[in-house]
């Protein structure tokens, strides 16, 4: 039996499970990759099984170049997983995507440098990665976030990078250039590692800040990020917890068959 078959990874201050449980299981799962950021938290939505990782770990110990992402992906696995909802914090690198926006990105650019970003180191496993996103799980995510009045960007860049500090003006200047739409530091390897292990992956990335190219004043501060996400915290909560609903049981999206004939 599966523990959970739909997890959240929690990003910064979303540490908590999403659901006011009375009866919230903790699994602290091992994995060949160490241990996972955290415990993982299990309740039944509705009647699905949902699980809830924080990303960086209940007191934010990892930074997001030290979060151990293959033990996270593996562990949520290891429990059942099938469908990840991934929120996350972001950069805006267009002007017109201000503090407050949520996006649903389609796609991905990784700048990141040294993270270890594949389950196999042996053979010849190359996974399609060409819409690093899963359809459904975004669906799901655009529906939750209509529900609640906050239509979010249909689509966008997610550019990666390596990190922990913010990018220079040229930087930022440039991924907006080569057609970034958002900018982070954990959503890679997440989605690719996910992908590897047949897992629907799906991001939705609330703009605590505009990048350092796009606005003209002290550049990125930690304090707007977190405090930006902490004033969306209610609102991301409700729209995971109705997208996580609007997810169907049953896989038809090709998320599943990644591995099919490579693995
Ligand atoms: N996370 C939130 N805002 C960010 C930014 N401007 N750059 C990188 N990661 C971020």
């Amino acid at each position: 039996m599966d523990i959970a078959t739909i997890a959240v990874i929690g990003g910064s201050g979303l540490y908590a499970h999403l659901a006011e449980a009375e009866q919230l299981e903790e699994h602290a799962v091992d994995t060949p990759y160490g241990p996972p950021s955290d415990a993982v938290t299990v309740a039944t939505v509705g009647d699905r099984r949902v699980a809830f990782l924080p990303r960086h770990g209940r007191d934010h110990r990892f930074p997001p170049h030290r979060i151990p992402y293959r033990a996270n992906i593996w562990a949520l696995k290891e429990l059942g997983v099938r469908q990840i909802l991934a929120p996350c914090a972001v950069g805006g690198l267009r002007a017109d995507l201000g503090p407050g926006t949520f996006v649903v990105p389609d796609q991905l650019v990784d700048r990141t440098s040294g993270r270890t970003q594949t389950f196999y180191d042996t053979g010849a496993v190359h996974v399609n990665f060409a819409d690093p996103y899963c359809p459904t799980g975004r669906a799901a995510l655009l529906a939750a976030g209509a529900g609640h009045g906050k239509n979010a960007v249909d689509g966008g860049t997610m550019v990666v990078v390596e990190g922990p500090r913010f990018s220079t003006r040229a930087e930022s200047r440039a991924y907006a250039a080569m057609g970034g739409t958002v900018i982070n530091m954990t959503g890679h390897p997440e989605a690719v590692l996910a992908r590897e292990l047949a897992l629907c992956y799906s991001a939705i990335a609330l703009v605590t800040d505009l990048d350092a190219g796009v606005e003209g004043d002290h550049g990125v501060t930690q304090e707007e990020v977190f405090r930006v996400f902490g004033e969306n915290t209610e609102i991301l909560r409700k729209i995971l917890l109705d997208a996580v609903s609007a997810l169907p049981v049953t896989r038809s999206c090709a998320c599943g068959s990644s591995l099919d004939g490579i693995a």
